[in-house]
């Protein structure tokens, strides 16, 4: 199997995963939203490219939930901003999402003609590396990244997915991620530690969301695999589903 890494969503140019399986990765925050939101029984994750059409399709349907950020605070007349602790049962079950992030919403848009469609977290990385386990496939990880750069809590993320799926199985990848899954080799490594230092992380502190910072960062809470299905993420619930 070969896991090739994108450092950002800005990596990839136009259709160039098409076709292919691509694992998304916005740990802080948005595929931590999208894992917490259909644990809590919302019907479909659904992704929009710019506050305008979110609020077009919105007109359309009034049902839809609007959530999203821009600078991590809520987008005025949304109904949520990006914080997965908002997207409690009694916010979203049976409900429709409409998310609209600044990178992690661009990356999933880049990736739209995937063959298979993941969004991935540290709350849900032991489903997804089991899901890929059994695929057996070679797959894309985009890392979203932050205003354009590359982000360490979304490298970490995908260097521990990396690591583990070569516990595993054999694992080719780039050099990214030969570069992300090192740490992981050492045994007196501290991922907890080293996260402490990314950037986002520090400024999602700053402006008060810590609390997100600390559940985001809750390895393996959600057993779901989000997986893309027409326009939007809903829950996988059999292996097989996709190939149907
Ligand atoms: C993003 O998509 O850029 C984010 O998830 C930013 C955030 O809300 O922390």
């Amino acid at each position: 199997m070969h896991i090739e890494i994108y450092s950002t969503h800005n990596q990839v140019t136009d259709n160039i995963l098409n076709g292919k399986n691509v694992i998304i990765i916005d740990v802080l925050r948005a595929t931590s939203v999208v894992a917490t939101a259909l644990n809590n029984g919302a019907l479909k994750v659904m992704t929009s490219s710019s506050i305008e059409e979110a609020f077009a399709k919105k007109e359309k349907d009034p049902s839809l939930i609007l959530g999203g950020e821009r600078n991590a605070k809520k987008i005025k007349g949304f109904d949520f901003g990006n914080s997965p602790l908002e997207y409690t049962s009694e916010n979203i079950a049976k409900k429709s999402i409409l998310l609209c992030t600044t990178n992690g919403t661009q990356a999933v848009n880049k990736a739209k003609g995937a063959k298979v469609l993941i969004a991935a977290s540290f709350l849900n990385i032991e489903a997804v590396v089991e899901f890929l386990q059994n695929l057996n496939e070679d797959f894309s990880i985009i890392c979203s990244g932050t205003n354009d750069n590359f982000s360490l809590d979304d490298g970490l993320c995908a260097g521990l997915l990396l690591h583990e799926l070569r516990e595993k199985t054999t694992v080719s990848t780039n050099d990214l991620g030969e570069l992300i899954v090192m740490p992981f080799k050492n045994d007196t490594f501290s991922l907890i530690d080293l996260i402490q230092s990314a950037y986002h992380l520090k400024y999602l502190i700053s402006m008060g969301y810590s609390k997100d910072v600390d559940y985001c960062l809750d390895i393996n809470r959600l057993k779901i695999i989000p997986i893309w299905k027409k326009d939007g993420f809903i829950v996988l619930k059999e292996y097989h589903q996709f190939y149907q």
